[in-house]
């Protein structure tokens, strides 16, 4: 039998997992200490009353004949996705067909489920820092060499840092397939059109493919920063776009999200609207409908208020930690149009020893820049999702550290 042994060569842990591990070991030492987590982007404000209305209503359903639902669309319910194009694409002058988008049930599934599209040998390209699963889920399927001294020989990095303001450049050689996140994960910093543009005109000349992360466009509040790849001109032409419910609404628990696949998109004469389709209609089994009509729920318009009640009080936290930080001196970036601050280490500390430093002296979780990437060293994310007294609290406690 001969096994993947890209899956079975892949370095550490998961950067979460791995977190996730040391502050389980540091908690079973120190079982008095309570830990302030701004590490992982997780969510902690309840779902909104019209989502959770809505998956009652939709449970009771299920508890009839009448309203019972067995196996779903395999794209999603049409009540969903047309509420998607009309709240999320119409408004910004998109143009996005029923045809065009497939209800998922996460971003980080989809980010990683879309390299079956392409080739084996295809080259891949990411901003550096990264969110970690664009180059993972690559490794394991053995596209990007070996792993040596903190890089994959044959992935295309494109350095972000505070050098060159967080705009990646141009590859330098040819990508198959670029990764972009805006708001981004990890720095919190946006792109704005004519610099998306950039990348649309680098894929089109390129025959390449932009895979676009908007899974943090709800926190965008410059009307001028594109959501949507798609207010570029030519991406639908070589842009998949995923987004998701979790962070836009409190679903990191309750699993729904969605990828939209332009008909227009077209490589070697394989239509990869129709290939993700058949993929999907073969592996994947669908969201429920309790939680697809949640979902739905959100796009009404208490549903809408109440969301902008949860992003807005996330973004308060952000300029907590912001101006907290800046306060004491610290370079911090991000944080904006974000749930994410990005924050340069002391001294150069490594971003693992912040890590612990931060862990063992302020009880505070967060996550090391360099798990992120090579670029990340020397950095470090906080987010902005834990309560404001505890985001509050644990600001001070990292100023009193440092
Ligand atoms: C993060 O902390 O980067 C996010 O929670 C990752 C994710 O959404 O999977």
């Amino acid at each position: 039998m001969n096994i993947n042994t890209h899956l079975a060569a892949m370095p550490a842990g998961y950067l979460f997992a791995e977190v996730a591990r040391r502050v389980k070991d540091y908690q079973a030492e120190n079982p008095g200490v309570e830990l302030l987590r701004l590490g992982i982007g997780d969510v902690t404000r309840p779902l909104c009353p019209a989502a959770v209305d809505a998956l009652k209503q939709a449970a009771d359903e299920m508890g009839t004949f009448e309203g019972f639902h067995g196996y779903g669309p395999d794209f999603g319910y049409d009540f969903l996705i047309d509420a998607i194009i009309a709240g999320d694409y119409a408004p910004r002058g998109v143009k996005i067909g029923r045809d065009e988008v497939f209800i998922s049930d996460g971003a980080k599934s989809d980010v990683g489920n879309l390299q079956e599209l392409f080739a084996a040998d295809a080259r891949i390209a990411v901003t550096d820092p990264v969110y970690p699963v664009y180059v993972d889920s690559n490794a394991m399927a053995g596209r990007l060499g070996d792993y040596v001294n903190g890089k994959w020989t044959h992935l295309i990095y494109l350095p972000t840092n505070a050098e060159n303001g967080f705009v990646p450049p141009l590859p330098q050689e040819k990508a198959d397939v670029i990764y972009l996140c805006y708001p981004n994960n990890p720095t919190g910093t946006v792109l704005t059109k004519a610099q998306l543009q950039a990348f649309v005109d680098y894929a089109l000349a390129n025959d390449a493919l932009i895979i676009y992360d908007a899974a943090y466009k709800a926190f965008i509040s410059d009307e001028n920063i594109p959501r949507s790849i798609y207010e570029v001109p030519g991406a639908k032409r070589c842009a998949i776009e995923c987004c998701s419910f979790s962070k836009t609404a409190g679903f990191t628990g309750t699993r729904c999200a969605y990828t939209i696949v332009p008909r227009e998109l077209s490589y070697q004469g394989g239509h990869f609207n129709k290939m993700w389709g058949r993929r999907q209609a073969t592996k994947f089994n669908g969201v429920s409908y309790p939680v697809q009509r949640a979902a739905a729920a959100i796009y009404t318009e208490d549903g809408q208020k109440q969301i902008m009640e949860s992003i807005n009080y996330y973004r308060k936290n952000a300029q907590v930690i912001r101006e907290g930080l800046q306060k004491a001196g610290v370079q911090v970036f991000g944080g904006v149009h974000s749930p994410y601050v990005w924050m340069k280490t002391p001294n150069e500390m490594k971003s693992w020893d912040f890590f612990d430093l931060l862990l063992r002296k302020a009880h505070v979780v967060g996550t090391p820049g360099e798990g992120f990437g090579p670029c990340g060293e020397g950095y470090f994310r906080l987010t902005a999702f834990n309560t404001l007294e505890k985001t509050q609290a644990a600001v001070q406690k990292i100023v009193d550290v440092l």
